[in-house]
This record gives structure tokens, sequence and C-alpha cells, in this order.
């Protein structure tokens, strides 16, 4: 357990003091920092799931398509989660970062390789810059191997963190079928890609912060795995970027934001994006995201999928193991790691 000499949570460093100007290491240069006159609007599509296994899937797959060969963002609406489950994990996640700070750090740890930690920023052994986030990362999948390592505090902690991963990776796995069907892949295929699968989620606690102008709760950043299933509370702050310009994601009750990953703009050949996206803070209010990460497990082998490979459109990227991506991943700060696989 770490000791609390100095703050190791940016959480405390808010809530410990008269905090009315961020500290100089959370400052991106001028030319970096979000410029929020040049923000659209929210546009992405709300895909209703309503309809995915019924007579008219194919319309919904069309809907899919779209979206993810536009700019691989979409929310979706009935997707089977009960709302409940959805209210009970937002309801914990504000439990979790109330909790005083001794039991908090019971969770602290700043080593990337360590699967549940509560941590600040994103990496806070290797960045230059600190982002305006704590985050509590845990792994969902397979459950048993995990859970053990999980918050106690709040009691139900587990219980309902649980019930939510399950429920989360039924929707993924029937999203990851629709992806890979409406690529004209075989509905299997990209699961088939993914080894015996895993799954990653983060809890995102982004405080008030003073000056939101100079900082970020997150940077602009591509999503390094397979599929990203993101609950956002009623506060604004995702952005994604299209064409050239940065776009709202605002929060549409009990539904989910899904980006393509990856992984996925990898097995597709490029067809499908994995976009940039970025968490900006406010001065008003704290803000709760919860993202899935749905991963391929480490001994996985990915590449583009030879039917999506022709003389016109060559394979994009070589093959890698995920082990391999996933340790581009966590290098320094958040980055663009897809680039370092293109094929030569
Ligand atoms: C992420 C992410 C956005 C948000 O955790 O990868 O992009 O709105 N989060 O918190
Ligand atoms: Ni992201």
């Amino acid at each position: 357990m770490a000791t609390a000499s100095k703050p190791l949570l940016l959480s405390d460093m808010v809530s410990s003091g008269e905090m009315n100007q961020v500290p100089s290491k959370y400052i991106h240069p001028i030319t970096e920092r979000p410029n929020y006159q040049n923000v659209v609007p929210d546009s992405i599509p709300v895909i209703d799931l309503q309809n995915l296994n019924g007579p008219n899937r194919s319309q919904v797959l069309d809907e899919i398509r779209r979206a993810c060969s536009d700019n691989g963002f979409f929310q979706v609406k009935n997707h089977g989660i009960p709302e409940s489950i959805i209210a009970n994990m937002m309801q914990m996640a504000r439990e979790f970062f109330n909790l005083p700070l001794q039991e908090r750090l019971k969770m602290y740890s700043d080593d990337p390789t360590k699967a549940n930690r509560l941590s600040t920023s994103y990496n806070v052994r290797t960045e230059k810059i600190s982002h305006w986030r704590d985050y509590l990362g845990l792994h969902c999948y397979p459950l048993q191997d995990y859970i053990h390592q999980w918050p106690t505090n709040p009691e139900s902690f587990r219980d309902i963190a649980a019930e939510y991963c399950r429920s989360v990776r039924a929707l993924a796995l029937q999203l990851v079928e629709a992806i890979s069907e409406s690529l004209g892949l075989d509905k299997d295929y990209i699961s088939a890609q993914l080894g015996s699968h895993a799954q990653i989620m983060a809890l995102n606690y982004y405080p008030p912060c003073p000056q939101p102008d100079l900082t970020y709760g997150l940077p602009g950043h591509t999503d390094g795995y397979v599929l990203t299933l993101l609950l956002q509370d009623e506060v604004s702050g995702l952005q994604l970027l299209k064409d050239g310009q940065w776009v709202a994601v605002d929060p549409v009750p009990n539904a989910f934001v899904i980006n393509i990953g990856d992984q996925i703009q990898v097995i597709s050949n490029d067809k499908y994006k994995s976009a940039m996206h970025r968490a900006v803070v406010n001065s008003e209010k704290e803000r709760i995201s919860i993202p899935t990460f749905y991963c391929p497990s480490p001994d996985a082998v990915i590449g583009p999928a030879p039917q999506l490979v022709t003389d016109d459109e060559p394979a994009v990227y070589r093959q890698f193991t995920f082990e391999e991506y996933n340790r581009t991943i966590w290098k320094d700060g958040l980055s663009k790691c897809l680039d370092a696989f293109h094929a030569t």
C-alpha cells in the first residue's frame, strides 16, 4: 500500500486545497490545447439494436457499416442491458471515488503491467505531461482470474461490477459478430482471431478543473483494442476527430458509445477506422466515464483478413501478436501505435 506523503491522486490534490490554477505539469503547449471554439456539435449516429437479431438485421448491419466506414464511432440504444445494471455500475463508480483516500490507496499502483489498480493520468512513470484524470483499471475476463483483486469497498463492488462486465461482454460479442458480418466476413471470423479473448474496464474520474482550456482529461488518442463500449454520465466531455474537426459526443441516457479500436482497423485492412478521440474537462462538474475495452488475448495473432486483401488493396499492416501490440500501448504517453505495424 502506498503512503500519502505527497498526493498520488489528482482528486486528492484538487480536494485538499484551494486550487485555482492548473499545476504546470498538466499544461499542454499552446498549439496543442483544446480549442473550444472549433468544436462541432454532436452528429454521430445513434443505432437502435432492437432489430439486430430479427428479420431486419441487414438494415442494422448497413447502419453499422456506414458508421464504421465513416469514422468508427456510434452510440447504441435498445442494446438489451437493463437500465438497473447500468445505473448500479455508475453509482458504484461514484461511491468508489468518494471513498476516503486511505481506502482508495489500497488499490494504488503506478505499474502499468499490474492488471487491477488505481492510478492517475495515463502512465505516470514515462509521460511528460499529466492528464486531468484518476482511474481504476480492472481486468474482467476470465472473471475468476481477476475478481479476487478487485476492490471490496464499497461492499457490493464485486457483485455489481461482475454483473455489469458479463452484460457488456454479451453486447460486445454481438457487436463483434455484426461488425464481422458488415465487412462481408463470416460472422465468427473476428471472434475467432481473438484467441481466448480478454476484457478490460476503466473507471475514469475527471475532477472539475480550474483552467480547462490548458489541459485534457485524456488528450487525443485511438483505443488500441478491438472495440470500446463506453458508458458516460450526464456530463459532456468526449470528442472525436472527424474530417479534421473535433466533434462532441454528448451523453444519451442509457446508451453506450461504441468505437472501433486499432485491432479492427487492422483486421479490416483500413476499411474501418479507429478514430482519434479525447476527453476534455470543465470547471463546474466532475465527470465519470466507464469504458470497456474488448480485447484479443495476448497470444492472438492479428493481421488483415485475407479476404479483404486484394491486388488493388494490398495488406496495410503486418501480422503481430496482441502481446507485442499491447507493449507499445503502454510504452510512453497516449499515442497512435498503429503506425509501427505497417506492412513493409
Ligand atoms: C478512454 C477514453 C473517453 C472518456 O478511456 O480511452 O477515450 O470520455 N475515454 O472518458
Ligand atoms: Ni479512448
